[in-house]
């Protein structure tokens, strides 16, 4: 039974898959050769990341593909309807990186609270020599401690970034027409756990009040943004957001003003419009902080991806 594994699998899943008689293929095929190879080399299941998409021209025209995998969260590149409609079986692994992705999102946070991005930038060009000038434009950080951050989105990596916020003594509200969450459970060290109440609010309540915002919803089926200029206009002044959860839920265009008119003081991007190649505009923005969609990119995230993606297919061909 072949496997190809087209944005690559941890190599523990490969062992276990192995194990039982399959074989991994962590050649990267280019979309536009995908049907061919996956017809003339067998491949009864397809894995990907967020890479390579997985359409109907694929579905329908791969008869022996039995099995579509999606290592990680978000399944906005595959037709997953229409693959089950045809009688494929998909699977994703919705819950393995929860953890890492929330952990970007607080590096960005205090990165954002600091200025660390730009120091970033600005220091190897002109910290010898406008040291004092450089101190002097980010001499205005603010802490974390004590600020309101709004979570738009309360699923699992909603609840996850939320906990880790409460850990550094923000607020956290939240926004989900899915969630009731009232209480989190927050592990502190490695035996305490503290119960903390947590609010739900509106929209526009957490637009209108949170110093920080993370975002934490896939992208819409409409592809319609959630956030665009009549979002950022509620929004409180110099308020500062990361989005870590998918391009296309913020309006570019909309932010761009937003970030120019002072609304938005900086934003971290970890995902974009146009992947893989995002607008250059954002690119070189000076108040937009950046990181190429790493959010799942940790060792212990991809480990988890990969042993719990190889023991679906275990299960799936029956092994
Ligand atoms: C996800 O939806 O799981 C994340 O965005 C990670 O995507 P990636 O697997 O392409 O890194």
């Amino acid at each position: 039974m072949k496997i190809l594994a087209n944005d690559g699998i941890a190599q523990s899943a490969i062992e276990l898959l192995s194990a039982k008689g399959f074989e991994v293929i962590t050649q990267k095929v280019d979309q536009e050769d995908l049907i061919e190879a996956i017809n003339q080399e067998n491949y009864a299941g397809l894995l990907v990341r967020s890479a390579t998409k997985v359409r109907q021209d694929i579905i329908d025209n791969c008869p022996g593909l039995k099995f579509i995998g999606r290592g990680g969260v978000g399944m906005d590149n595959i037709d997953v309807e229409y693959a089950r409609s045809k009688g494929l079986t998909v699977e994703n692994t919705p819950a393995a990186s929860s953890q890492s992705v929330a952990e970007l999102v607080m590096a960005h946070l205090f990165s954002l609270a600091r200025s660390v991005y730009d120091s970033n930038r600005q220091m190897p060009h002109s910290g010898n020599g406008d040291f004092k000038v450089l101190k002097k434009k980010y001499a205005k950080g603010i802490e974390l401690r004590g600020k309101t951050l709004g979570v738009i989105g309360f699923g699992r990596i909603g609840r996850a970034t939320a906990r880790y916020a409460l850990g550094c003594g923000m607020e956290v509200i939240y926004v989900d027409p899915y969630s009731e969450v009232a209480h989190l459970n927050i592990q502190v060290g490695a035996e305490t756990k503290v119960d903390v109440p947590i609010e739900k609010v509106e929209l526009k309540e957490l637009l209108s009040s949170s110093d920080f915002i993370s975002l934490h919803i896939p992208a819409q089926a409409d592809g319609k943004a959630v956030i665009g200029a009549e979002e950022f206009n509620q929004m409180k002044n110099g308020v500062r957001i990361v989005n870590a959860a998918r391009g296309g839920v913020i309006d570019e265009n909309a932010l761009i003003t937003a970030l120019d008119n002072g609304i938005v003081s900086c934003i971290a991007l970890d995902v974009f419009e146009n992947e893989p190649n995002p607008r250059k505009d954002l690119l070189v923005h000076e108040k937009i902080a950046l990181s190429p969609h790493i959010g799942a990119a940790t060792v212990e995230a991809q480990d988890r991806i990969g042993i719990e993606m190889a023991e679906k297919i275990i299960a799936f061909f029956g092994k």
